[in-house]
């Protein structure tokens, strides 16, 4: 039975205002949902849902996304398709809206796996995407901010800000698996730096047999643990929530202050999800129906 959650990123999110993150969240698994609801497929569903957190100003994704140290956006993200181990990345890429669409192509339409900076946006341009100004990727408030410890003099990054990474993972009714990955990454990160998400096995996984993940958090930490894989793996002998938590709990037992987050649907279409912040936005729907959201990991999936 087809099943859908998504993450809208780990962290702090302190000061956040939770209605409208959690109505954020919300809109995203409605609109995957729908789709499934409709008998599409697992890749249109995640895409849906990962193109309205890209478009949120709330969301560290798409416009939203958080300015790197000259200013400037540069975005990642990955598409993982359970059903034959393939995937479609890009890194670094700065003149289109969504990502998310441009991991797709690179997956659907040619035969690589990863593109990064002008190539892929060159990429994009070739198959139609809209190429956009930088600037319209920032948001008002990350406009002010940047402008504001500029003048201030400030180089070191800001910290504890706590939104993150978006994501989506979902089973339709024909036994696929896809998860979507997408992110602005970490706020002021140096020029080129890229984190996780579109790293395949860190930031997202996907395999029919087992089960599908969509990470969130600190990239280094996460990639240095194939975190997504690693829950996976872990799908082999238990459900989703039990297999995500040990991955989690694996990261944190040995990388200090692993600030990272996991959402998931094994092949049973139980859900998962568990971070070690404070917070992590969640939305989902059971094969019932039933769209419920939560701001952190409670332990039910009803
Ligand atoms: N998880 C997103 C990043 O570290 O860039």
């Amino acid at each position: 039975m087809p099943s859908i959650i998504v993450h809208g990123g780990a962290g702090q999110w302190a000061n956040a205002d939770e209605a409208a993150v959690l109505a954020g969240v919300e809109q995203a698994a409605r609109a995957g949902w729908e789709v499934l609801r409709a008998g599409g497929t697992a890749t249109d569903a995640v895409i849906a849902a990962t193109v309205v957190l890209e478009d949120h100003p709330l969301f560290d994704a798409g416009y939203g996304s958080f300015v790197n140290a000259e200013g400037e956006v540069e975005m990642d993200a990955l598409l993982c398709d359970g059903a034959n181990f393939n995937f479609g990345a890009v890194a670094g890429v700065r003149r289109i809206a969504n990502a998310i669409q441009l991991a797709r192509i690179v997956l659907e339409k040619t035969p690589h796996c990863f593109f990064v900076g002008d190539g892929a946006d060159a990429l994009a341009a070739a198959h139609g995407l809209e190429i956009i100004p930088n600037i319209n990727l920032v948001t008002p408030k990350e406009y002010a901010l940047f402008h504001e410890r500029w003048a201030a003099g400030h180089t070191a990054p800001r910290t504890g800000l706590g939104t993150g990474t978006v994501g989506a993972v979902a089973l339709d009714a024909q036994q696929r698996i896809v998860s979507a990955t997408s992110t602005g990454g970490t706020p002021d990160k140096p020029k080129g730096r890229v984190g996780d998400c579109p790293i395949y096995g860190s930031g997202g996984y996907a395999d029919d047999h087992l089960g599908g993940t969509s990470a969130t958090g600190q990239g280094e930490n996460i990639m240095r643990t194939f975190l997504c894989k690693n829950a996976v793996d872990h799908m082999q002998t238990a459900a989703a929530q039990a297999a995500i938590r040990q991955a989690v709990e694996t990261l944190a037992a040995r990388i200090p202050n692993p600030e990272a987050g996991l959402i998931g649907v094994d092949a049973q279409g139980r859900l998962g999800a568990y971070h070690s912040t404070a917070a992590m936005p969640i939305a989902w729907v059971t094969a019932e129906g039933t769209l419920s959201s939560a701001m952190r990991y409670t332990g039910q999936f009803g």
